[in-house]
């Protein structure tokens, strides 16, 4: 199974997929800071597209319709090198997705453990799917759904404690992924 393409492109984009709360966004700018490239993140891109927050979209006009925008960022929605892209942690988990996402450039999926994904969110209440009596259950069973999809998606590492060490292991794989010098 192919993970992490071997591209030619110069500065292909990183995007970091994985479950909500599993530190896409904070790992993503502090690596974006570190490779002087431009952070996305597919929610803030859909959210002003329509001018709307996720949570409005799902309570108004679906969560299919949401699944629809975040085919068409991947699609066309963001330039396609020189960024680091936080794809909402629902986005690759749709037939087709993950060989979108592996297309487009050097593709990491993170893992966290589920009480420590519930620590994170817990904090704000903008993620309509874990709006609920017993978000822990929830983060579970949604996890269980998704592996086969987060599988798929691209070279998968356990998040560390400490977000620098995360951030230098994905900068070596984005390395390895990129320099010639390290190609069979
Ligand atoms: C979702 C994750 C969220 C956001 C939406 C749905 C999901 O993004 O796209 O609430 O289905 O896992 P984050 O992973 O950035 O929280």
């Amino acid at each position: 199974m192919q993970t992490s393409p071997r591209t030619t492109k110069a500065k292909p984009n990183i995007y970091l997929s994985g479950f909500m709360g599993t530190g896409k966004t904070s790992i993503g700018k502090r690596l974006a800071q570190a490779l002087g490239y431009r952070f996305i993140d597919s929610d803030e891109e859909i959210e002003k597209r329509c001018a709307m927050s996720v949570k409005d979209i799902f309570a108004t006009l679906g969560e299919p319709k949401f699944r629809e925008m975040e085919r068409e960022f991947m699609e066309s929605g963001h330039p396609d090198s020189g960024c680091v892209v936080s794809c909402g942690g629902g986005l690759v988990c749709r037939d087709g997705m993950p060989e979108l996402v592996r297309s487009k450039g050097v593709s990491i999926v993170l893992f966290s453990p589920p009480e420590a994904i519930l620590e994170r969110v817990q904090k704000n209440d903008k993620r309509p799917l874990l709006n609920q009596p017993n978000p822990l259950e929830t983060i579970k069973s949604l996890m269980r759904q998704r592996q086969q999809f987060y599988m798929k998606s691209g070279t998968a590492i356990a998040t560390s404690p400490e977000i620098s060490d995360t951030v230098k292991h994905i900068l070596r794989i984005y390395k390895h992924a990129t320099s010639k010098k390290f190609r069979r």
